[in-house]
């Protein structure tokens, strides 16, 4: 892969926080998990032991939402709708036949990826403020049990929801190829970004966008 002919699409800082939060997500996800479904008890081991588990869980879940808070900042600016996400909608059918002959003008992101954006963000967030109205050792005490009630509800709502949208993730990053290399080496090719995200190609090859930041066109 010669770099020069490739175009860097996610730098190394936000790389390394992107797997170093899945990572993490993985834990809690499966902890979470175990404590949901008793036929997957034996997942609590996933820290080692079920006692681990019960402290880990909640400090790992607040180092998936500093990860998350910290890809906020970074890409925030590439996920805010724009008129022209309505052609990637309108045509999403035609995408996902694996359809590329139509020019969808798709910037950085599509469509699809900023409503998992926003998902996500917002879930974490559900994640977050609830986890800590029932975290034992240092909050639970100071609420009323409906509202523990109401947040253990919630925790696990928004929990199972963050999973799904995350499997539907793994299974966009693995369908789409080439996009797993640019989240682990942070390049890809013109053609891969030609097909998948024109407007953004466009803009970097410089028809309008700053040649000296590469990646950073909307
Ligand atoms: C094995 C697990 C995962 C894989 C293989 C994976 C893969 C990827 C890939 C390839 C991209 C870049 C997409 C592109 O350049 O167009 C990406 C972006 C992203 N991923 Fe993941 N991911 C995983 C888990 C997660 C988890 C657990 C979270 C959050 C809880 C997450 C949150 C994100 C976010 C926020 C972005 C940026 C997307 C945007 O700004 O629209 N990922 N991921």
């Amino acid at each position: 892969m010669r770099k020069d002919r490739m175009i860097l699409r996610t730098p190394l800082p936000d790389r390394l926080c992107h797997w170093a939060m899945v990572v993490c997500f993985f834990l809690v996800a499966l902890s979470g998990l175990s404590w949901l479904f008793p036929s997957l008890n034996w997942l609590n081991g996933v820290f080692g032991t079920p006692q681990m588990a019960r402290v880990l869980h909640p400090f790992f879940g607040i180092v998936v939402f500093a990860a998350l808070v910290y890809l906020f900042i970074r890409f925030v600016k590439y996920n805010l709708f724009e008129k022209e996400d309505r052609i990637w909608l309108e045509n999403v059918k035609s995408v996902t036949a694996g359809d590329h002959s139509k020019p969808l003008r798709i910037g950085k992101y599509n469509a699809g990826q900023k409503f998992m954006f926003w998902g996500i963000m917002g879930l974490i967030c559900v994640l977050l403020i609830s986890g800590l109205v029932i975290w034992r050792a240092y909050f639970a005490h100071l609420f009323p049990i409906p509202v523990l009630r109401v947040a253990l509800l919630l925790h696990a709502v928004a929990g199972v929801g963050l999973m799904l949208l995350i499997i539907g993730h793994i299974y966009l990053a693995f369908w789409v190829k080439g996009s797993i290399r640019g989240m682990v080496t942070g390049y890809v090719s013109h053609a891969w970004a030609r097909a998948h995200h024109d407007r953004w190609h466009d803009q970097i090859s410089g028809k309008g966008a700053d040649k000296t930041k590469p990646g950073s066109a909307r």
